[in-house]
């Protein structure tokens, strides 16, 4: 049996035991979506020359089915490793695999597969032609900076195209590569995109997005022209951030130039807290883009050891452009709600007295749930001064103002995981604050008192939301508790925040959830709905459905 069992997801893609981390290679194909993953089939920590892609499958993106290995170590060209990748659809309906390998030299070059069977449904077994590598290590790339290939997209000129992640001639780039025929591959003498940043920026990922004002519509990868925008979205492996911009893609030169200038530091991120790695795929079952991502453990080595796995799937969520064209919004893919079981009573319209006011969400098991809630303030007249440059640290910003420090408008949100007594709990909270002529609106996930377990880390995570609170007068926030993650959408899912946690009251007792306030004004919940979720099939040993 499983030790800490209680820090085990319900409703998030786990494999059923051993080490996982990068998504690799999500995939809409015949009906079925897919999911590939940086695996360890070994054990429970990362283990390079270990590295195989597992593979599940699933009818709604909740409930998988766990299928053998998609790919394992074995050939000269990944004898070492085979690490994160990509599916692509080409034109005659077969779906190829683009992935590094760690040869035998200990090079990383990049290999294709395809299935075996293309008529089996599961996709379950996969062949790598021997004439792999089809792109080997270029002679300005270091052996150990060159992997990560994108989805490949078609060009207007006929051509396919990948991006990948290197240090060419000591700068860090994101190359691409253009090929007839998926096989033969040449590279572009320009990047994509290149970057002062000392640190090889890992798994890029590059998708159009629809500029129809908000709409969420989702484009194949492919989509170019009017009405389309791209965004480049890569990931820091020193900070363990992903960033994106929103910006023009020149199909002819192959170049992408961000709208906002700056380095890597400087744009977007795609979630605010604890999530890496990420990669989105076109689902033209439903017309939009999904994005995956890892969200690895922040307890000890000895705890993942213990529990005989390590790292989540983020909830796959749902992304498109914002109205106002500067940035992506985020959203948990409608299919949770069949997940939903009970539903709270009702708060609505629940005032949260100034300094302390409180209410418990009862009648739900807040372990597993799906909480939405709109908060409604009376006034911005309270609102605290805030310095511009403080603009720089939302993290430090919320480290040093966190949920029990008493405030102007706000503190208010949710405590989640929370112990009877309040001894742990995890805050999710919005302060606003008055700069010269506006306002800003701070997010928070206060993880300080989220466990008692010391010397774990437990990080403050901050990010401004961009929303008129003048004329909302309002703020919304989203949160999906599964037991050891908490993955919150401010504003409609413009600012996002993941975290984990572990704590220890679920051990012996269940969790609380409750609605605070600890600013001046009261605060009034104008909206609440608290779902139980139930726990979906993941990847469970004794699944006979799919994989029959
Ligand atoms: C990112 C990463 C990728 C690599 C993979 C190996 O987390 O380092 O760059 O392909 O993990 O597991």
């Amino acid at each position: 049996a499983r030790t800490q069992d209680h820090v085990r997801t319900a409703f998030h893609f786990q494999p059923a035991k051993n080490w996982q981390n990068d998504p690799n290679g999500p995939v809409y194909y015949n009906g079925m979506y897919h999911l590939f993953y940086q695996y360890n089939p070994h054990g429970a920590l990362w283990d390079v020359g270990n590295l195989s892609w597992g593979h599940s499958v699933s009818g709604d993106l909740v409930n998988w089915a766990a299928l053998g290995n998609a790919l394992d170590p074995t050939a000269p060209f990944d004898a070492n490793g085979c690490a994160s990748g990509s599916v692509t659809i080409l034109p005659d309906g077969t779906p190829g695999i683009l992935y590094s390998g760690i040869d035998t030299d200990r090079r990383q070059v990049q290999n294709i597969a395809f299935p075996k069977n293309p008529r089996d449904p599961l996709l379950r077994e996969w062949a790598k032609p021997a004439y792999n590598p089809v792109v080997p290590l270029p002679a300005d790339v270091s052996a150990n900076d060159f992997r990560d290939p994108t989805t490949a997209w078609l060009g207007r000129d006929g051509l396919w195209r990948f991006a990948i992640s290197a240090v060419a001639d000591g700068v860090g780039a994101t190359l691409v590569y253009r090929s007839a025929d998926f096989l033969r591959w040449e590279r572009r003498a320009t990047p994509l995109h290149a970057s002062r940043d000392a640190v090889m920026a890992e798994c890029p990922d590059l998708f159009p997005v629809a500029t129809r004002g908000g709409a969420e519509e989702g484009l194949d990868t492919s989509a170019s022209g009017k009405g389309v925008r791209h965004v480049l979205k890569v990931s820091m492996p020193d900070t363990l951030e992903d960033y994106y911009a929103v910006g023009t893609y020149d199909d002819g030169a192959d170049t992408f130039t961000p709208d906002e200038d700056g380095d890597y530091r400087s744009w977007r991120r795609i979630d605010r807290g604890h999530l890496y790695a990420s990669k989105t795929f076109f689902d033209a079952r439903r017309s939009r883009r999904v994005l995956w991502a890892w969200v690895n453990e922040s307890d000890s080595e000895a705890d993942d050891v213990a529990r005989g796995w390590s790292g989540l799937q983020s909830f796959p969520r749902a992304l498109w452009l914002d109205g106002g064209g500067k940035q992506l919004v985020q959203w948990p893919v409608e299919e949770i709600e069949t997940l939903r079981t009970r539903r709270a009573p009702p708060l609505e319209g629940a005032e949260l007295e100034p300094a302390g006011g409180l209410r418990e969400v009862t009648g739900i098991r807040s372990s597993q749930a799906d909480v939405d809630v709109v908060f409604e303030i009376p006034s911005l007249g309270r609102a605290e001064g805030l310095d511009p440059s403080r603009l720089a640290d939302p993290d430090a910003l919320c480290r040093e103002k966190g949920a029990s420090v008493r405030g102007g408008v706000g503190p208010f949100g949710l405590l989640v995981m929370a112990s009877g007594d309040l001894h742990e709990h995890t805050a999710v909270f919005f302060r606003v604050f008055r700069l010269l002529h506006e306002y800003a609106v701070l997010m928070c996930t206060d993880l300080s008192r989220s466990y008692t377990k010391a010397d774990v880390y437990k990080p403050t995570h901050g990010g401004f939301i961009n929303v008129d609170i003048e004329k909302d007068m309002s703020i919304s926030l989203r949160t999906l508790i599964d037991h050891s993650i908490v993955e919150s959408f401010g504003g409609g899912g413009r600012t996002c925040m993941t975290a984990r946690v572990y704590p220890e009251h679920v051990v012996t007792g269940s969790s609380h959830l409750y609605v605070f306030n600890n600013g001046s004004d009261a605060v009034k919940v104008s909206k609440l709905e608290a779902w139980e979720l139930a726990s979906a099939s993941v990847n469970v040993d004794d699944d006979g459905g799919l994989v029959g």
